[in-house]
């Protein structure tokens, strides 16, 4: 079954499953048609600044109010929220971890989440949380939404079905998708068993990075992003309703499905982008940009420039800078750098960082290529190469992250990430040329 789309980043949509169930021309008619209830969804306070202001208008079947009963508390131990400092007795350093390994319990989408980081403070509405999602069922009756902030979520293994309130987005490795604060939804799986990455955005929305000089093109354009048509299922049989709110699950039975929403219009809505479409830009003469070039989606923190998160992505691409060391630099960073590789080989990496692995790069911890890649890339042959088969990314957040107690006893931790550096030879003797021997 194929689901359809509408192109565009944060437009203003209008979706209809059934002629003329979208009223036109007002939002909230007497007697909307079918029947239906309208409801606004809010994603921005009334009043916030017109670039900013974030609504959509639901037509349903039933309204939320009838979507939630009594809660009770449910517990998801593995999904943590920010502050969570102090969960485990690991010093401080670089880590870098083999894949999350899959469950062998029946486990979904929101039992499989386990946070690796946090940042920031869920209360306070800044920050994130970083988390690998393992699953090898769908959610059948159980649906969700995060009142702690969006989603953007990174399949790694394994394609998906994120059947939500305002449509049903698919999803497969190469793909992510954003789900925002409030959405409800289902996980579904396409695949028999699932992995990905999550980074929980308790801040201020994802959106498009100014270009500055690079001018009105490349970079994600907004038309790659797709937003999903309207869908709706008129289900009258038990189904559940777990919410996270201020990192605190609760549970509430219905006796129909909440996925029932027949038409809507509005910006405030899911969507996913494919990440082939992105178009990089690097250096063409030498040395290169700093990885922001690499930015598909940002999440301002209302300090100019000083990202709450930043998305980035290591694309394929090609190499032809002159005279220049390619691979990136050796760095210490006032932002914290969360990467996972989705398929392929990371450039500065050349062995241990796998698909499906880790690494966390935090406040001014230093970092850089391992020393067989330094070794490699000193003494390489500076001719065009064209860096294929990887995707590897990076959430970075201005807040340090606190490692999870899962993450810092999961058997997958690489106890020896520290010593891919320690071959790194002093090289200066006091001459110009150094000492390369
Ligand atoms: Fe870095």
């Amino acid at each position: 079954m194929g689901f359809s789309y509408m192109p565009g980043f944060g437009n203003d949509f209008e979706t209809e499953t059934l002629p003329g169930s979208l009223p036109q021309g007002r939002n909230s008619p007497q007697r909307p048609a079918y029947g239906l209830y309208a409801e606004q969804l809010s994603g921005s306070p009334f009043t916030a600044p017109r670039g900013t202001n974030e609504r959509s208008w639901l037509y349903r079947i039933r309204p939320s109010v009838r979507h939630t009963g009594r809660f009770k508390a449910a517990n998801y131990p593995l999904w943590k929220s920010a502050p969570n400092v102090g969960d485990h007795e690991l010093a401080l350093g670089q880590y870098r971890w083999n894949p999350v390994p899959m469950p062998k319990e029946p486990t979904d989408f929101i039992a499989g989440m386990r946070s690796i980081t946090t940042a920031g403070d869920v209360l306070g509405q800044t920050g994130m949380a970083a988390h690998v999602y393992v699953a090898n069922r769908s959610m059948a009756d159980g649906h969700f939404f995060n009142a702690d902030g969006e989603l953007l979520v990174v399949p790694q293994v394994g394609a998906l079905r994120f059947v939500t309130e305002m449509g049903v987005i698919e999803l497969r490795p190469g793909e992510i998708a954003v789900l925002p604060r409030g959405l409800v939804f289902k996980v579904e799986l396409v695949d028999e068993t699932v992995r990905g990455y999550v980074c929980e955005n308790y801040g201020a929305k994802l959106t498009l990075p100014d270009r500055g000089p690079i001018g009105a093109n490349c970079l994600a354009n907004p038309r790659d992003f797709k937003t999903p048509c309207a869908w709706f299922e008129d289900k009258e049989t038990p189904c559940r309703l777990i919410v996270k709110w201020c990192g605190q699950f609760h549970v509430t039975e219905l006796d129909h499905s909440p996925l029932d929403v027949v038409a809507w219009h509005g910006n405030y809505s899911p969507y996913k982008y494919d990440l082939a479409t992105f178009s990089p830009v690097g250096a063409i003469l030498f040395d290169h940009p700093d990885p922001s070039i690499f930015t598909v989606l940002t999440a301002p923190s209302g300090e100019e420039g000083t990202a709450n998160i930043d998305f980035v992505i290591f694309p394929p691409r090609w190499l032809v800078a002159e005279n220049t060391f390619r691979p990136p630099w050796y760095h210490r960073n006032i932002m914290s750098e969360f990467m996972g590789l989705i398929h392929g080989q990371y450039d500065a990496k050349e062995e241990g960082f796998v698909p499906g692995g880790i690494s966390l790069h935090n406040l001014m911890l230093a970092h850089g290529p391992d020393a067989s890649g330094f070794e490699r890339a000193s003494r390489a042959e500076l001719k065009p190469v064209k860096l294929d088969n990887t995707m590897a990314f990076m959430f970075e957040t201005r807040f340090p992250q606190m490692l999870t107690r899962y993450a810092a006893e999961v058997e997958t931790r690489q106890e020896n990430y520290i010593d891919c550096w320690a071959d790194l030879k002093k090289r200066f003797n006091g001459t110009p040329e150094g000492d390369w021997s």
